[in-house]
């Protein structure tokens, strides 16, 4: 086998000449046409002397986001943008820009001016530098200070800090922080078992690397936005409560499924709930009722899964009606498998409940299986 070259660094002025490691920093970005050209200004200028590039992530902004980067990149070839159509998702757009890097190092930093650049430098010192795999900038280690938050979402984050810190046994002040570095080889070993879901990535990264990593947290003061809005909505801290469970399950059950279900359960709700008032307010027959009830029920967990379950997928337009339609087939072919299952076990002398249990069982696999194929495949 030919030997494999080194990084040619002699022509380029653009980087030093040293043995130092190569960085890449994923910026992430919804909607961050006006904070963007600011938040790569700022990094470049704190990044000079180390040999970095920026790949910035864009899920297909409507404000165009991805063609300011693309204009950057044209200028400046230390820029590139992954542009994603048809895809949503912090964590997934953060992973997917690591896996896009070649370098040794990698870092991702949120791209609206809320995270300190100047910490980048001293980050890169540490895992470089090999004090540490891993550094985290904190918003609430000693020393650090948070601007940009309203007061609800402090006690919020602070709620759920100190969740994540119960639950998954870690002794970080901020394990839900959006900036950090890490060497490549851990994300590279973690990536199979990360969530593409949701916000949490680097709470993710930690509970699903196989080793234990060094870890420091470095304190800085989380800053106001400049232009725009968060992305960060009461659906992601509920995705974010699949995401403890998943983890705690052992990562057997997907956060999907876990939203599949808790949707499910709300829909039994709701059947029960417009069966007792067809019968009662409506005066319908009981099979008159019960049919309402199914079809009212199947639309709700329609639609509360279109929203929160697959948020990310989210059907809109033509393809919702679409969708709805394949949604009642699915459900559908689900009912028999749930009657089928439930009435042979019961026929066999199981008890009656855990027949039933059974049959609602296999019937919620079959609709979710369904579903994820039929009414949200990924285009
Ligand atoms: N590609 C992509 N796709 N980027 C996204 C998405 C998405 O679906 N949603 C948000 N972003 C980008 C934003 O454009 C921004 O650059 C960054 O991710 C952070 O998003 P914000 O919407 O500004 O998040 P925040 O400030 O409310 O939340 C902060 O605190 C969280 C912990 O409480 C961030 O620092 C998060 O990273 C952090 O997890
Ligand atoms: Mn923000």
């Amino acid at each position: 086998m030919p030997p494999v070259p080194g990084p040619d660094r002699s022509p380029n002025p653009t980087s030093p000449a040293s043995s130092a490691p190569a960085m890449t920093l994923v910026l992430p970005t919804y909607n961050e046409r006006g904070n963007l050209a600011e938040a790569i200004a700022r990094a470049a200028k704190v990044l000079d002397g180390i040999d970095w590039e920026i790949i910035v992530v864009d899920d297909d902004s409507p404000d165009g986001t991805a063609d300011l980067a693309k204009e950057i990149g044209a200028k400046d070839h230390r820029v590139r943008c992954i542009r994603r159509v048809g895809r949503r998702g912090l964590a997934g757009a953060c992973i997917e820009g690591m896996l896009a890097s070649a370098n040794p190092i990698v870092a991702v930093m949120d791209a609206d001016l809320q995270h300190d650049e100047a910490l980048l430098p001293k980050m890169y010192a540490a895992v470089a530098g090999g004090t540490a795999d891993l550094a985290i900038g904190s918003r609430f280690a000693e020393g650090a200070e948070i601007q940009g938050l309203s007061s609800n979402r402090k006690v919020a984050s602070g709620i759920a800090n100190t969740m994540v810190r119960a639950l998954l046994g870690v002794s970080l002040k901020d394990p839900m922080s959006g900036f950090f570095m890490v060497r490549r080889e851990i994300v590279e070993e973690a990536a199979p078992k990360l969530s593409n879901q949701g916000f949490k990535i680097l709470i993710d990264l930690i509970a699903s690397s196989p080793r234990k990593l060094k870890v420091v947290e470095m304190p800085f003061v989380f800053r106001e936005r400049m232009s725009g809005e968060s992305k960060l909505d009461a659906l992601v801290t509920l995705e974010f409560a699949g995401l403890l469970v998943s983890k705690m399950l052992g990562g057997i059950v997907s956060i999907r499924f876990l939203l599949f279900g808790l949707v499910g359960l709300s829909g039994v709700v709701v059947h029960l709930t417009t069966l007792r008032l067809g019968i009662t307010l409506g005066r319908l027959p009981f099979d008159t009722a019960q049919t309402v009830a199914t079809f009212v029920a199947m639309t709700w967990n329609f639609f509360l899964n279109n929203g929160l379950t697959y948020r990310d997928r989210r059907l809109k337009g033509w393809r919702l009606w679409r969708g709805l339609a394949s949604f009642y087939l699915v459900c559908g072919v689900g009912v028999v498998a749930n009657v089928g299952v439930a009435g042979w076990l019961n026929s066999m002398d199981q008890v009656w409940w855990l027949a039933g249990t059974a049959g609602a069982l296999v019937g919620s696999v079959w609709n979710y299986a369904a579903s994820a194929a039929l009414t949200w495949r990924s285009r």
